[in-house]
């Protein structure tokens, strides 16, 4: 079966890699359903202490897949409670959870990094929140958990422009916690 998420353990380390490459690991129902059932089976093995989440080389995620969204209507959003319904579930891990980023991490891939404890990049990443530019707002958390991060000021640039920065610029506004060389994440 194509699982759009993968599994694998090492020493104490839960590793989930987000397995959608073709399409930049755009975020879509049965990706994020995957990512709570592996992260809650990770938090209920008492062999794993945390939990590192990744994707690939050329993309953490770049986004709310664009394609699975054209169709809905606030009607849909609202009923269906898309987002609320099973992609907040990272927050409800008791064990530590960190993400892993290479290469883009936009939209909804910054807010599922923004939902993580902790936040590594290389100097490959490209971080920031382009929703604007489609017209909508970061409606996964990103107006709530990026100003807690690094303030509201600074929050509202990343929102409004829908610019993405550089894992240097990322750091220096803390909005994540440490840069390292493209071969330490592999
Ligand atoms: C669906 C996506 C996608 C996305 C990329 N792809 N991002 N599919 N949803 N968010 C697909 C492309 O359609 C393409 O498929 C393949 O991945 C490779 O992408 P390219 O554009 O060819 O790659 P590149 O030229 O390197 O450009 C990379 C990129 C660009 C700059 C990241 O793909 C891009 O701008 N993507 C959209 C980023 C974005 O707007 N994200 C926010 C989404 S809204 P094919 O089949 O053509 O090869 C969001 C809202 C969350 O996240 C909250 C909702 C409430």
């Amino acid at each position: 079966m194509n699982r759009d998420v993968l599994t694998e353990v090492r020493g104490q380390i839960g590793f989930i890699t987000l397995n959608r490459p073709k399409q930049l690991n755009a975020l879509n129902d049965q990706l994020m359903n995957e990512l709570g059932e592996a992260l809650k089976a990770f938090d209920a093995d008492e062999k794993i202490g945390c939990m590192i989440i990744t994707g690939s080389e050329k993309a953490f995620a770049a986004g709310a897949d664009i394609g699975a969204m054209a169709k809905y209507s606030f009607a849909d959003v609202y009923k269906g409670d898309y987002i609320g319904r099973n992609w907040e579930q990272i927050r409800s891990i008791r064990k530590p959870v960190i993400a892993a980023v290479s290469g883009f991490a936009l939209g909804g891939g910054c807010e599922t990094i923004l939902s993580t404890d902790f936040r590594l990049a290389d100097t490959t990443a490209r971080i920031g929140l382009p929703e604007t530019k489609l017209g909508i707002m970061p409606g996964f958390g990103g107006t709530v958990r990026l100003p807690r991060l690094i303030g509201a000021d600074d929050a509202l640039e990343w929102i409004t422009t829908g610019k993405d920065y550089r894992a240097d610029d990322a750091l220096k506004v803390g909005a994540i916690d440490a840069v390292v060389a493209p071969a330490a994440l592999q």
